[in-house]
């Protein structure tokens, strides 16, 4: 038997969640995109179609994530087939819920999986890295996530320097995505190109204390340190709609802290239990609406797994 159609869901991440700027990412359930493969005769990836970007993605093999990263993966296995891309986006464009990250593991777990599963999951990072890269660096704090699911902690882009944590069990968080594109590129350009040593040492005691948090699974305590971001928060907060109303307004609402998610302007607010998680959300989406900003609201937990292909068809 041959897999002659294969698919693969990769799910919605946020990057540095709160302070851990570049190095800490995690998996959201629920959310994510989804893309599905088959065979052509032609060498090399190609993208058939795209649903869900409302016209906004390129279709060329060269410029799209998804075929780029296919295309790394080919190469990593020398296939001589080629393949084409369905694509199912089911997460806003630069909205910092790492939708071009789900893109590249959505494909090359499709990949994977219509190959017959040749490479571990661990063997797949580079070839998804490639497609995240073309649009916002090499850079795996989205790509981990969601390639291996839980909290990771990206001290380099090798699979050694990547650390898998399990998420605290009553974690939840509330994500509300204003309809307002913030490209990864400009928010970056927002950044300090120096910090102070004060500000160095504040950062770092910040990430300590919510990375001993996670493991001690202590919501409360990690909220407060997700929230301690002295350096990149205040450099890009202007760029986020109504965000210095958001804080005081989703704890309100019952939540124990309010973050960008990535490089926004998802904005995400940590939650004890799923009823608050709800309320918040509902709560920051209405105001959103009464100040004129359409927007998408979520609310869930951690996604412990990462990507998952599966088989659609064989022959
Ligand atoms: N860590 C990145 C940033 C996430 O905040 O710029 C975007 O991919």
């Amino acid at each position: 038997m041959t897999i002659t159609r294969a698919s693969a869901f990769a799910p919605a991440t946020m990057a540095n969640v709160g302070v851990g700027f570049d190095i800490l990412g995690l998996a959201v359930d629920g959310a994510g995109d989804t893309i599905i493969v088959e065979w052509r005769n032609e060498p090399g990836a190609v993208v058939l179609s795209i649903e869900g970007d409302n016209g906004k993605l390129p279709h060329e093999a060269d410029r799209n994530v998804a075929s780029i990263a296919a295309n790394a993966y080919l190469k990593q296995i020398g296939a001589t087939h080629g393949l084409g891309i369905h694509l199912k986006k089911g997460l806003p464009l630069a909205s910092g819920l790492g939708s071009s990250a789900a893109s590249s593991v959505a494909a090359v777990v499709a990949a994977n999986t219509l190959c017959g599963s040749p490479l571990k999951q661990e063997e797949l990072l580079d070839a998804c890295l490639e497609g995240e890269a073309a649009v916002s660096g090499r850079h795996a704090d989205n790509v981990a996530p969601s390639l291996f699911g839980g909290i990771t902690l990206t001290n380099g882009t090798q699979i050694e320097r990547i650390r898998r944590i399990a998420p605290p069990p009553s974690l939840y968080m509330a994500f509300v995505t204003p309809n307002v594109a913030v490209p990864t590129a400009m928010a970056r350009a927002a950044l300090p190109t120096h910090v102070t040593l004060k500000q160095m040492v504040q950062q770092t005691g910040a990430v300590a204390e919510l990375v001993d948090a996670i493991y001690r699974g202590d919501v409360r305590d990690m909220a407060a340190a997700m929230e301690r971001d002295g350096i990149v928060e205040p450099a890009r907060a202007h760029l986020m709609p109504l965000f210095g109303e958001m804080r005081p307004l989703a704890k309100d609402a019952g939540a124990l802290a309010l973050v960008i998610s990535g490089a926004g302007p998802t904005l995400c607010a940590v939650c004890e239990d799923e009823a608050t998680a709800a309320r918040v959300a509902q709560a920051m989406q209405d105001h959103y609406t009464a100040q004129g900003y359409a927007s998408l609201a979520r609310h869930g937990k951690v996604r412990d797994e990462g990507a998952v292909g599966e088989v659609l068809a064989e022959s």
